[in-house]
């Protein structure tokens, strides 16, 4: 295990290139190795959370602009960063320019979304060579790497704070060393991660709220970064999973989503009761609060307790989304996902049964180490079985430090992309048939607010995940609403308000 985390000295006569040399020295940069090593470390629960009194007032007068990469669980980890630098006397703005503090909330799934954060670094460079009071801070998963954190000391010294996805709870210290040192800080730990309880939060807007019920991942799929960047798999209780739930209800939002990287992976590491995500949705499904969601699922874990449950319906909607990552057995076996394509196949038929008008989406991998021509059509004929509602898909991008980035990447780019366009044709074959089939009914829309296009026009979703476009008034934002479908696209659903005058269910 990594010593936990360490900030360089305050010696002001440094130059970056000396810090580079101390940190190779003394700083020891979170190491994927390390992380892989699971289950020695004990798990702590903090629920002591403050502010120092003395931080309190670092942030008057200032703003701070956060940009979020990649899934639910970054944005889950923004609302908390706004939270604690608004406890900091800091205000949020939207424009980066008048920003005073920036944080670039990172992924490091694929490197494209990698490049993505380097490319902005470069456009930040100047605005920080004409303000120097300025402060940049690099967090998220590319912090946790230890080639990245290498790359931003060396190369990118506009970059004042690096801070690791377990170091959150730390943010006033760091900022406050930052400002203080006026030297880089880093502050990276290896570590498989505790549980934070009371941290502050500025959730985004009313209507949706993000409940994250694990951190972590001990599935180590043999592409996938996650396991090492986000620590062990941990359960928060259910009692204060439940508690917030509860709370957001009262505060009157519409819909909560139940958050893990292996969501229904929930319990399995409590030592004192037998709890699953199954029974977890028993007891939420009673709380008040119109639509509960859950994101993200894995195959192998998706228990019969949790169909019944599920089959329940009620504000538990009948959206599931299943990354299947692809349709032949022995790339299954290779990527460690631990179940077959009949695996799945069946599992998906038993949600079906269960629940006969869910919808189901999914995450696609083409190009995988060794894909043969013959492979990757076993993913066609699986998307065709199982008709999903939509996938997001991806090219395989070899992660440093993942097993699978020691298998020869051997399909070539031109065939990866010919896949991926070829898999994308039939994903939206099946995806307008599956929203053709909306047409002329009438659906519930729980309304988020103005569409991006256009902002006559109003935009929400479905309970089974449709998004769904029509002409309202803008009281009608945050209310659940009945809409006729009058047109079907690829991606969207449109129609008029069912009942002009009564308008909400
Ligand atoms: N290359 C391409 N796609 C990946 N994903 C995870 N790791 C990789 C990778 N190395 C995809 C998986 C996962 C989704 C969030 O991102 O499909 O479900
Ligand atoms: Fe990554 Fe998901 Fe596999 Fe965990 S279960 S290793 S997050 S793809």
């Amino acid at each position: 295990m990594n010593q936990p985390g360490s900030t360089p000295a305050k010696d002001k006569e440094k130059t970056t290139k000396d810090y580079a040399s101390y940190f190779q020295t003394t700083y020891q940069p979170p190491s994927l190795k390390d992380a892989k090593k699971r289950g020695k470390e004990q798990i702590n629960i903090v629920k002591d959370f403050a502010v120092d009194e003395d931080l309190k007032k670092i942030g008057a007068g200032k703003k701070f602009y956060i940009r979020t990469y990649g899934c639910q669980m970054n944005e889950h980890d923004t609302e908390v960063m706004a939270g604690i630098l608004s406890d900091m006397s800091y205000e949020a703005t939207t424009d980066m320019k008048e920003a005073d503090l920036i944080l670039l909330n990172t992924c490091a799934i694929r490197e494209n979304a990698e490049n993505k954060v380097f490319g902005e670094l470069g456009h930040l460079k100047p605005m920080k060579v004409e303000n120097p009071d300025l402060l940049i801070g690099v967090c998220g998963c590319m912090s946790q790497e230890e080639s990245v954190v290498n790359k931003l000391l060396k190369t990118y010294d506009q970059v004042d704070m690096i801070f690791g996805t377990h170091n959150i709870h730390r943010l006033p210290q760091i900022v406050k060393e930052a400002y203080f040192s006026k030297e880089r800080v880093v502050e990276v730990w290896s570590k498989e991660g505790d549980i934070v309880e009371n941290l502050p939060r500025v959730r985004k807007g009313n209507i949706q709220g993000w409940v994250n019920i694990m951190y972590g991942c001990d599935k180590f799929c043999t592409y996938c970064i996650v396991p090492y960047t986000r620590g062990k798999e941990r359960s928060r209780r259910p009692e204060d999973i439940i508690e917030e739930v509860r709370h957001l209800a009262r505060n009157g939002y519409q819909e909560v989503t139940l958050l893990g990287q292996n969501v229904n992976a929930y319990g399995k590491d409590f030592e004192d009761i037998e709890y699953g995500l199954g029974d977890l949705m028993d007891e939420i499904r009673k709380i008040d609060i119109p639509r509960v969601r859950f994101t993200t699922s894995h195959p192998r874990d998706f228990d019969d307790h949790l169909i019944e449950v599920l089959a329940k319906g009620g504000n538990l909607v009948e959206h599931i989304h299943l990354p299947v990552q692809h349709g032949n057995s022995d790339i299954l076996k290779l990527m460690a996902r631990k179940y077959t394509r009949e695996h799945f196949l069946e599992l998906a038929g038993k949600i079906k049964n269960a629940i006969p008008n869910a919808s189901f989406t999914t995450d696609i991998i083409v190009g995988f180490p060794n894909e043969t021509e013959e492979q990757f059509q076993d993913t066609l004929s699986l998307v065709k079985e199982v008709e999903f509602d939509a996938a997001y898909s991806f090219i395989y991008s070899p992660r440093e430090g993942t097993p699978a980035a020691k298998m020869k990447d051997n399909v070539p780019h031109e065939v990866k992309k010919d896949r991926l366009q070829r898999l994308n044709a039939v994903l939206n074959e099946i995806s307008l048939r599956k929203n053709q089939a909306y047409l002329d009914t009438v659906v519930e829309v729980l309304v988020e607010g103005e569409s991006k296009k256009n902002p006559e026009v109003l935009s929400g979703h479905t309970a089974s995940n449709k998004v769904v476009n029509f002409r309202g008034p803008k009281h009608l934002i945050g209310k659940i609403v009945k809409v006729h479908i009058t047109d079907a696209k690829t991606w969207t659903l449109s129609g008029d308000l069912a009942d002009e005058k009564a308008g909400v269910v």
